[in-house]
């Protein structure tokens, strides 16, 4: 059944000018882009989107790389959206994303991965609501 998740190109990739490419990489793999937008975000609104990984030690350098610069976060739909994005990304630390994913192409080390996706149906519904309103989702 036709699913929505929610990504982000994170600033790594997007300075690298690796955003079209990893764009590229999704529309291949059968996703449609729904919705996209570029900004940058600040600490408190990185912290905000987060919020879930708040006591774990990495927090503080999560959140002040997610607002170091412009950001494509996505709402992307297909059947199975959420489990076949994950696919597609890879592993969180790069050195362990099996071949031909995107962390493995696109991404240096487990804190500056490239890329997010949304890892269930509650999480992907919280994330397009921290970043997309309704009439930016027909
Ligand atoms: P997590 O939700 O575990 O991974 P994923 O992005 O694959 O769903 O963690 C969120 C982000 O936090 C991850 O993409 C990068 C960062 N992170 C670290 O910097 N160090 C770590 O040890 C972990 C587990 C995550």
């Amino acid at each position: 059944m036709s699913q929505r998740t929610f990504s982000i190109i994170k600033p790594d990739a997007v300075r690298k000018g690796y955003s079209a490419a990893i764009l590229a990489e999704i529309e291949k793999a059968g996703f449609k882009i729904v919705s996209i937008k570029r900004l940058s975000i600040s600490k408190a609104q990185a912290e905000g989107f987060y919020y879930v990984h708040a006591s774990r030690p990495f927090f503080g350098e999560l959140t002040e790389f997610m607002s170091s610069g412009p950001i494509f976060p996505m709402v992307l739909e297909k059947d199975n959206a959420i489990a076949d994005l994950r696919k597609l990304m890879g592993a969180t630390n790069p050195a362990q994303a099996d071949e031909g994913t995107i962390r493995k192409k696109f991404a240096s080390s487990i804190g500056e991965n490239a890329i997010h996706g949304s890892d269930a149906e509650d999480t992907a519904a919280f994330e397009i609501g921290y970043f997309f309103a309704g009439y930016e989702l027909k």
